[in-house]
């Protein structure tokens, strides 16, 4: 670890693994301390990623909590103020717990003035946001603050921004319709079961959970001038953005009549038929063909079940959070709020976010700046009900010619020449296939 940058992840959920794994294989970074109150998680990533299948954590490795860890490293510079031989600290942090905990964790390590990454979203407000701003402008030093906006980093996203802000191969970009299909099953799972199915307590749902990576991504092609440009020329700031959105399939009115009274797919008449049997997802789609890397959300421990006790044990353990059910009006809401229910019946949850939405936003023409930029318009759908999970795709009209994307093939056709060139990106490395990867953009975050 001599001469590594290291750092802490908090929250060794989904994302703190996706962020591990890339920084685990560079020569000049490495993990080197872990907060998660859930142990088997933070022994399987702190032997994953840091002291090893046979080794113990030294000091200052393993927390169960962020206030935790922070505690230890406020103490731990004092004594070093003190003049007191203490062991490392670390020189950044990655921040990946769930959205509604983002704000105290960025305002209590602000003042640490260390390298940050947060995952998106970085609040759930807009006075969060700024109050984070302003707590890290007031640090001495400069260091990197991050935002978990991956669609950026990707090789397919940076390739396409290079073909239509440096080499212009569409002309001006004069409009684009920008789709984000999340997906029929991961819509369910995590939109309608999962942590993200109830609006924000301002009121926000999918558009800011899931889509604020789509926000992202349009104003990065449409907003920011291209790479190389004049650094005093300012962002061609949208004009205007608006939204209409619905919840048109998961809901009680749209539950097919065999299912009758069920609200749980486990005591279901209709589970072998419905499409969303949380059987079918969790089991026969992922458990029964040993696809573990959605059910450690709805089981924490189950890959190291699988691993020592096989594949029945495993089951048992799932079947037994899944046929967990609650009673509308009977179990308090706040019992209900404040977990996940992967068996429930998509049409009786408590979900209240949007399944499609749609985002309008309009730019004014700029002929002011010293980079003449057109009135354009772009859309962005959001769409639970689709076969392709998250893998966006868009069309962009320009004023020479013609764009398609989908995370895979940049296809053109340039009205000059009259002549298509199809570009295929390259496959992700091996180790990503296995997971979601954001198409190579967790990586190439961490490691830029
Ligand atoms: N960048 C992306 O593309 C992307 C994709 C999915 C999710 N996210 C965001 O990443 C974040 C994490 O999502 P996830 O799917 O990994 O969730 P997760 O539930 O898998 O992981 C969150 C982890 O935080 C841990 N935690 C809870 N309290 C803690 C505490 N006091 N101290 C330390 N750890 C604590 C939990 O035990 C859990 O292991 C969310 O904000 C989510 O919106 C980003």
């Amino acid at each position: 670890m001599d001469g590594k940058l290291r750092f802490l992840v908090i929250g060794a959920g989904q994302r703190g693994v996706s962020y591990a794994n890339p920084v685990s294989q560079m020569a000049k970074a490495a993990i080197y301390a872990v907060a998660e109150p859930v142990n088997f998680r933070r022994q399987h990533f702190g032997k994953t990623y840091i002291w090893g299948q046979d080794g113990k954590p030294a000091a200052g490795q393993e927390f169960s909590d962020w206030k935790q860890w922070l505690a230890w490293e406020i103490e731990r510079r004092e004594l070093e103020g003190a003049g007191k031989t203490v062991p490392p600290g670390v020189d950044g942090v990655f921040v990946c717990t769930l959205d509604a905990m983002h704000v105290e964790i960025m305002l209590a390590i602000a003042p640490l003035n260390i390298h940050v990454l947060c995952e998106k979203p970085l609040a759930t407000s807009l006075a969060d946001c700024m109050s984070i701003l302003g707590a890290f402008s007031r640090n001495p030093q400069e260091k990197i603050f991050s935002v978990g906006h991956v669609l950026r980093y990707s090789p397919h996203n940076q390739l396409l921004r290079k073909l239509l802000l440096t080499d212009r191969v569409i002309g001006d970009i004069l409009s684009v319709e920008h789709t984000e299909p999340v997906g029929w099953w991961h819509f369910a799972h995590s939109y309608t079961r999962g942590p993200w199915r109830r609006a924000t307590d301002n009121k926000d749902g999918s558009l800011l959970t899931k889509s604020c990576h789509d926000i992202d991504f349009l104003l990065w092609l449409l907003s920011q001038a291209p790479d190389g440009a004049d650094k005093e020329i300012s962002a061609h700031l949208p004009k205007t953005i608006s939204s209409t959105g619905a919840l048109n399939q998961f809901k009680r009115s749209r539950k097919p009549k065999q299912a009758s009274e069920a609200t749980n797919c486990l005591a279901c008449p209709y589970e072998r038929q419905c499409q969303y049997s949380a059987v079918k997802i969790y089991d026969d789609a992922r458990l029964a063909v040993g696809h573990t890397h959605w059910l450690n959300h709805v089981v924490h421990d189950i890959e190291d079940t699988l691993h020592l006790s096989g594949v029945d044990a495993a089951r048992r353990s799932l079947y037994a959070n899944l046929e967990q059910d609650y009673i509308k009006g009977v179990t308090p809401d706040e019992e209900i709020a404040k977990r996940p229910w992967y068996g429930r019946c998509v049409y009786e949850s408590d979900n209240d976010v949007c399944d499609d939405q749609v985002v309008t936003i309009k730019w004014d023409e700029d002929n002011q700046s010293p980079l003449y930029r057109p009135g354009k318009l772009a859309t962005l759908h959001m769409v639970a009900n689709t076969e392709k999970e998250c893998e966006r795709r868009g069309i962009i009209y320009g004023s020479h010619g013609e764009l398609s994307y989908n995370g895979k093939t940049i296809r053109y056709f340039d009205f000059v020449q009259t002549q298509e060139t199809v570009i295929e990106t390259p496959d992700a490395p091996e180790f990503e296939q296995k997971i979601k990867s954001h198409g190579g953009g967790d990586r190439g975050l961490t490691t830029l």
